[in-house]
């Protein structure tokens, strides 16, 4: 007989919530992003990472679900997972989790499973920290927002973001600190690491990641399907039914929104942001338009008005995910597409495959070409007043 050490780490999965935002008519935890669950793709980034106890933390009757999730994103490491109830809180729920740790475990992570697609290398240096002799470890992402400070309605100040940042998790601490400030919580803090602080140990950082962004809103689901769906392994033939359609969109921005310019399903550090109800990126609306216009399927109004808060502040990967599902719901896939942005700023030349890459992957792999031009200092876009896009599509029949 082998001797399987046991494992030094543990996970802690929390997956027991409601998902009362997302509001998709089951525990968030269990929607699907493509044929697997939200928890089962969470599940998996954790087993690519070095082998720990994993403890799932499900809605009450729900653990046998988590359970067979868990043990089919396992493979052969069954022997590592098991799933138990959670509670009302959030902090319940890791503390149910806490309970169900090995004897030998000397570190705890704790994650949350709507953070599905967390890549295993920020497990990897979690752990990496702890075992250096950190008392508290948060992965994090800077602030590209610029936060405001409030009173009422008024805005009364900006906050200096360079001296913030963003937590995720996992979150990782050694296993006594951790059960101790538990042990010791007497209200609900917003996450493990201020539970840690609250019990007065010092916590440090190491870098996030922005594929480990937590599903919370419809648009977040949107782009975590966007994210997940295959790429085609060679051009798409164009099957059985002659009758593709083609369809245009148009969209424009002004410059002189908050934050940091999003375009074509870039962030351009440095240019000026676009204004706007998302992030004011006309590429990627401008494509929204021509593929709705191309199935018939209304306008990029009809399916993302300003009365839909989710997509406030949302990137082109929510828009074009979301579109890509209603074309799929209607029977149809992109054929490709073409899109063209008139402007000053910025320069495209030296990004151009790399809009291309994202704008597809987005699309689930179909082609889309950017090209860019400037109007020899002609109009708004000469002006540098704002941007203008131009997107053909072309849609066919799914099968
Ligand atoms: N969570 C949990 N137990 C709870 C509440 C939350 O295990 N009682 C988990 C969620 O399943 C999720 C993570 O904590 O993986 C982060 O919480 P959040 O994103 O807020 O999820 P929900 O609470 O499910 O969503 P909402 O707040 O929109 O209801
Ligand atoms: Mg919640």
């Amino acid at each position: 007989m082998s001797i399987i050490p046991v494992p030094r780490v543990a996970v802690i999965v929390v997956a027991a919530g409601s998902g009362t935002r997302l509001d998709a008519g089951v525990p968030k935890a269990f929607v699907g992003l493509d044929d697997h669950t939200i928890l089962r793709h969470a599940l998996r980034g954790i087993f690519a990472a070095p082998p720990m106890q994993v403890i799932v933390v499900a809605p009450s009757g729900l653990e046998g679900d988590a359970l067979t999730d868990a043990e089919e994103a396992a493979g052969e490491r069954r022997d590592l997972v098991s799933a138990v109830a959670g509670g009302a809180t959030r902090q319940a729920s890791v503390a149910a989790g806490l309970a169900a740790l090995w004897g030998d475990v000397e570190y705890v992570l704790v994650h949350d499973a709507a953070r599905a697609l967390t890549p295993p290398g920020v497990f990897e240096r979690v752990i990496e920290k702890l075992e250096a002799g950190a008392t508290g470890v948060v992965p994090v992402m800077p602030v590209v927002d610029t936060i405001r400070q409030m009173d009422g309605e008024a805005i009364v100040g900006v906050v200096d973001r360079s001296r913030l940042t963003a937590a995720q998790t996992p979150q990782g601490f050694p296993r006594r600190i951790l059960e101790t400030a538990y042990a010791a919580a007497d209200q609900e803090y917003t996450d493990d690491a201020a539970v840690v602080a609250a019990a007065g140990h010092a916590t440090t950082t190491v870098a996030g990641d922005a594929i480990a962004f937590k599903i919370t809103t419809r648009a977040d689901l949107d782009r975590a399907r966007a994210l997940v769906s295959p790429l085609p392994t060679s051009a798409a033939p164009l099957g059985e039914p002659a009758l593709p359609r083609v369809g245009i969109g148009t969209d424009v921005h002004a410059f002189g929104g908050d934050g940091s310019l999003w375009l074509a399903g870039l962030e351009w550090p440095g240019e000026q942001a676009l204004s706007g109800h998302s992030d004011g990126d006309a590429v990627a609306h401008a494509i929204v338009d021509a593929l709705l216009a191309a199935s018939g399927l209304g306008d990029i109004g009809t399916h993302f008005g300003t009365d839909r808060p989710e997509y406030g502040g949302a990137h082109a990967e929510a828009f074009l995910g979301r579109t890509l599902a209603l074309l799929g719901e209607a029977g149809l896939r992109v054929g490709n597409v073409s899109v063209q942005v008139q402007a000053r700023r910025p320069r495209f030349a030296g990004r151009r495959a790399e809009a291309e890459a994202v704008l597809s992957r987005a699309l689930g792999g179909a082609p889309v070409s950017v090209s860019a031009t400037t109007t020899d200092g002609l109009g708004f876009t000469g002006a540098g007043e704002g941007v203008a896009a131009f997107a053909v599509a072309l849609v066919v029949p799914a099968r």
